[in-house]
């Protein structure tokens, strides 16, 4: 994983990266995966392992310090991988892991096509859908807890507002961005369940002639009913949780976005103006800019982010680990007393699920398969990567009986959990008060907390539910400080495998 470099090399990666945009049949593979070694962003969990790996990091931090001075922006450009050579299976999942980290962890530059002719340098406040740009790489505000971890309160994100006055937009905390993968092959099997659900319904109003309603669920989880008519057109009031479209969106506090590289190209974007030539493509003037193409944003640089880097973040993400359950099993000393909290920890679990928390917060579903598939645009195959056995350790590991069972504490569906948390406005049409249930895989690493991070801790999350969720905030605030206190060694105990340093 990790390769040294002599300075040639680092000249023939500049080369090939040179030569790439003119013809992109050079397999600039070899010399491109040797320079992207320089900032292994994997871990190990092996603690002896994970410290000699954060020093190794750390030399190799410095030493890019010093040829991004020499040679500017040399790694970028090394990360311009042909999509050509993602299709030809040329990159193993490890490297394609490294190539996505080195640029979640890049410093974009104006000249590699950071932000906009029309925005200010830096801004904090989003312009309606456009960015400040308001970071300078994907890691400034995904970071708390680990790679690709959640964003303290003073990271927050302000889309859709005047570009100066945060009032005028929504604000938003940035979520972690663990079991990423898991998170959307879940929401795709969902989905394609409710699809065939939805099938079966027609082909039933069409065999009898009259409207046919039946109840929506998939993999224990209720979405409501749907009614089918014989003429094709349908009732989709009672749907629950979900467009009437019958799509699972697992991202974004809102649940608007279905995939993991949709939210790569939005976020290239808004925090960064770095637009991808899909995005350019396909995205509104009003999330590009109104500039002629192939430029629309005015900063004189065009394909700004390739197809390839594009796929590279995308199974980066997908390849994120997955968090652990670590219940406190040992003797934890607390100032002069040795208490043992595993007791409570138990007590916990159990009221996690007798207050209702788990209704929403669903411990765990079962997945069919780990195989995640990154769908070519340009007619390729899908380029495959097993997250059972490919991406950051620790990964998801099938039960003895081969069973999947993913511990994501989310039922992807939206509830309305009030007017106190409710939004000042509507985002993309969705009732302001509605948010997606999130994920409280890793909880414990990703204060502050709810979707503009008002919550400093977790007591503090649990007391602003409201909403559907009123009877478990209430059922939860009647117990005595000891009980509640219960349900809090619990969730901390949703954490992420222990890490000597962070990036
Ligand atoms: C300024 C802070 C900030 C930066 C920089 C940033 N993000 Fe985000 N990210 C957010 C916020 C806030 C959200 C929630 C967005 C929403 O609810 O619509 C988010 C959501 C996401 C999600 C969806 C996760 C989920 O579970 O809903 C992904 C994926 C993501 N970001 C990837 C990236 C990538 C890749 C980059 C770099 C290109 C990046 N982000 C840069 C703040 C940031
Ligand atoms: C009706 C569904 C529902 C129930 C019941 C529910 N929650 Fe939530 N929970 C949500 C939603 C939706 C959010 C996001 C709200 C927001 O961002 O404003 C949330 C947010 C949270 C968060 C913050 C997560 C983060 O990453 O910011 C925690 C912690 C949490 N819930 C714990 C609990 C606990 C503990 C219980 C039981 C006492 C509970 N929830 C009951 C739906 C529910």
């Amino acid at each position: 994983m990790t390769r040294r470099l002599g300075l040639a090399t680092v000249i023939v990666a500049l080369a090939a990266c040179a030569t790439e945009k003119v013809n992109p049949a050079v397999t600039s593979r070899d010399s491109t995966a040797e320079t992207l070694g320089i900032v292994s962003t994997a871990f190990e969990v092996e603690p002896r392992a994970n410290a000699l790996g954060a020093l190794e990091r750390d030399a190799r931090r410095r030493a890019v310090r010093f040829r991004e001075v020499t040679s500017p922006g040399f790694l970028f450009a090394a990360t311009r991988v042909p999509q050509g050579e993602l299709d030809a299976g040329l990159w193993s999942p490890s490297e394609l892991y490294e190539l996505g980290g080195q640029l979640f962890t890049q410093r974009f530059r104006r000249e590699d096509g950071y932000g906009a002719a029309d925005l200010p340098a830096f801004g904090r406040f989003q312009r309606g859908e456009r960015g400040g740009p308001d970071a300078e790489q994907c890691a400034d505000c995904h970071r708390r807890g680990g790679l690709a971890g959640a964003g303290d309160a003073s990271d927050n994100a302000y889309p859709y507002g005047d570009g100066e006055n945060p009032d005028t937009g929504l604000e938003r905390n940035a979520p972690s961005l663990t079991g990423l993968g898991l998170r959307e092959l879940l929401a795709r099997e969902i989905t394609a369940e409710l699809a065939a659900e939805r099938a079966a319904l027609f082909d039933k109003a069409k065999e009898t002639g009259a409207p046919v309603r039946g109840k929506l669920s998939a993999k224990g989880l209720d979405f409501g009913s749907f009614t089918a008519r014989p003429n094709g057109t349908v009732d989709a009031s009672e749907v629950v949780g979900i467009e009437p479209d019958l799509v699972v969106r697992p991202f974004g506090w809102k649940g608007h976005s279905r995939t993991i590289r949709e939210m790569v190209e939005s976020e290239l974007a808004t925090h960064h103006g770095m637009q991808s030539a899909w995005f350019v493509a396909h995205a509104t003037t009003a999330a590009k800019g109104a500039q002629p193409q192939p430029d629309p944003d005015g900063d004189g640089v065009t394909d700004e982010i390739s197809e390839g880097q594009v796929s590279a973040l995308t199974l980066f993400l997908a390849m994120q680990e997955v968090p652990t359950v670590e219940p406190p099993i040992v003797l934890v000393e607390l100032g002069q007393a040795n208490t043992n909290l595993f007791p409570r920890w138990l007590d916990g679990a159990t009221r996690f699920r007798s207050l209702g928390c788990a209704t929403c917060h669903v411990p765990e579903l079962p997945l069919a398969s780990a195989s995640f598939t990154l769908e070519s645009r340009t007619g390729a195959a899908p380029v495959t990567i097993d997250l059972a056995k490919d991406g950051a350790a620790p990964r998801i590991v099938p039960l003895a009986d081969g069973t999947l069972l993913v511990r994501a504490f989310t039922d992807f569906k939206r509830h309305d959990l009030g007017p106190k948390l409710a939004d000042a406005f509507s985002e993309r049409g969705l009732a302001s008060s509605s948010f997606l249930t999130p994920s409280l895989w890793g909880v414990a690493r990703t204060r502050p907390y709810l979707h503009d991070g008002r919550a400093p801790t977790l007591e503090a999350a649990i007391l602003m539910h409201g909403g559907e969720a009123e009877a478990s905030r209430d059922a939860y605030e009647a117990l005595s400080d000891h009980d509640r206190g219960g349900l809090r060694v619990y969730l901390t105990s949703l954490t992420r495998a222990r890490r000597f340093a962070v990036p």
